[in-house]
């Protein structure tokens, strides 16, 4: 399989921050508009590079500084689901955290707003992709503040006829007890809000747990769930038992130190037991990685053949917070394109 086979390939993208997201273009963009920016800023990881999960989460606030406006955040909204779409993504599920700053007037609102309008400008341009929006929780902010944004992605699901379809539940896994946030989360599902949750992203088997028992639509990373990765027996059989749909993102676990090397990635593990996994960038800005890369790295890694890989892609649309209308018009894609591929 050459590079273009992935990128060729249809693909389903359910794992990606839009300020991890930002591409090297659109970055030396807003750097240049903005001025003043401290040369010596590391605002990506290059190929290769890895360090730990605190410098990944320090990357994360300088990027805030340079998508401080309305404007900026537009441009990075607007440029991320160009750059999916050019590579064959069919159908995205962007996620983020809604933010003020009150020094350039930017409101939580407003931010949003800005999200949605940069999606939906998308979509009416003659690009082949449906976006959708999930509004993430900061497990480092109050619990007060998690129940706002879930009452603001409720509110803007209306407003939008349902282009926001759920919550996540991110930020340095590290950071406080993220077993308090559960009333927020079942308050999510209560208004017909989907759960797609960063769950043992490091080893924490008593809060995953607890997390656990709202049985989230989606578990982001899910590094931590079998016994020897520090998760346990108890953890692995509920996802197991629910078949709790896993989003992998290899080279952000790499880089950020969770997982020592591709080889021992989880998706190994879980992919032969059949349990539902699906390949996600998490941040392509930071770390220097596309949808298709990881897809190949998939394959490389883990001796896949072109119809595995085919495969793969195909059944993360079972997985997508979207009706059955999509999914039918997105399988019909994907069927279309297996030719097209000379995928047996
Ligand atoms: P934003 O929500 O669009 O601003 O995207 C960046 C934010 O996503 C970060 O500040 C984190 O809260 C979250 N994030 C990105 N990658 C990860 C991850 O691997 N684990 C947990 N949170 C993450
Ligand atoms: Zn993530």
């Amino acid at each position: 399989m050459t590079p273009e086979f992935f990128i060729n390939l249809p693909k389903v993208e359910l794992h990606a921050h839009i300020n991890g997201s930002i591409s090297e273009n659109t970055m030396a963009a807003l750097v240049e508009q903005k001025g003043g920016v401290d040369p010596s800023w590391r605002l990506a990881f290059k190929n290769g590079e890895s360090d730990t999960l605190e410098s990944v989460f320090k990357m994360f606030k300088l990027i805030h500084k340079v998508t401080d406006t309305v404007e900026a955040v537009y441009k990075v909204t607007y440029d991320v689901i160009h750059e999916f779409a050019a590579e064959n993504v069919k159908y995205l599920e962007l996620r983020t955290t809604p933010r003020s700053e009150p020094s350039t007037g930017m409101t939580k609102l407003s931010y949003v707003e800005s999200v949605i309008r940069a999606i939906q400008d998308c979509s009416k341009e003659s690009l082949d992709i449906i976006v959708r929006l999930i509004l993430a929780i900061d497990r480092r902010h109050p619990v007060s503040v998690a129940m706002e944004t879930v009452n603001l992605a409720a509110e803007y699901r209306e407003k939008t006829d349902g282009l926001v379809v759920g919550i996540d539940f991110s930020g340095d896994p590290n950071a406080g007890d993220g077993a308090e946030f559960i009333p927020v989360f079942e308050e999510g599902r209560r208004q017909g809000l989907k759960l797609a949750l960063h769950l043992a992203e490091v080893p924490a088997p008593e809060e995953t747990w607890k997390i656990l028992q709202v049985t989230p639509d989606r578990i982001g990373h899910g590094t931590c769930l079998q016994p020897d990765t520090g998760g346990s027996k108890q953890l692995e059989d509920f996802v197991t038992r629910h078949r709790i749909p896993l989003e992998l993102c290899l080279t952000s676990n790499i880089v950020g130190k969770t997982v020592e090397g591709y080889d021992n990635h989880h998706f190994q593990y879980w992919y032969d037991l059949g349990h539902p996994c699906v390949i996600c960038t998490d941040d392509k800005g930071v770390f220097s990685t596309t949808l298709s890369r990881e897809y190949s790295i998939a394959a490389e890694t883990f001796s896949l053949s072109d119809k595995q890989m085919w495969d793969l892609s195909y059944r993360s649309i079972d997985f997508i917070f979207s009706d059955e209308h999509v999914k039918h018009m997105l399988r019909k894609k994907w069927t279309d394109s297996k030719d097209r591929l000379s995928v047996k």
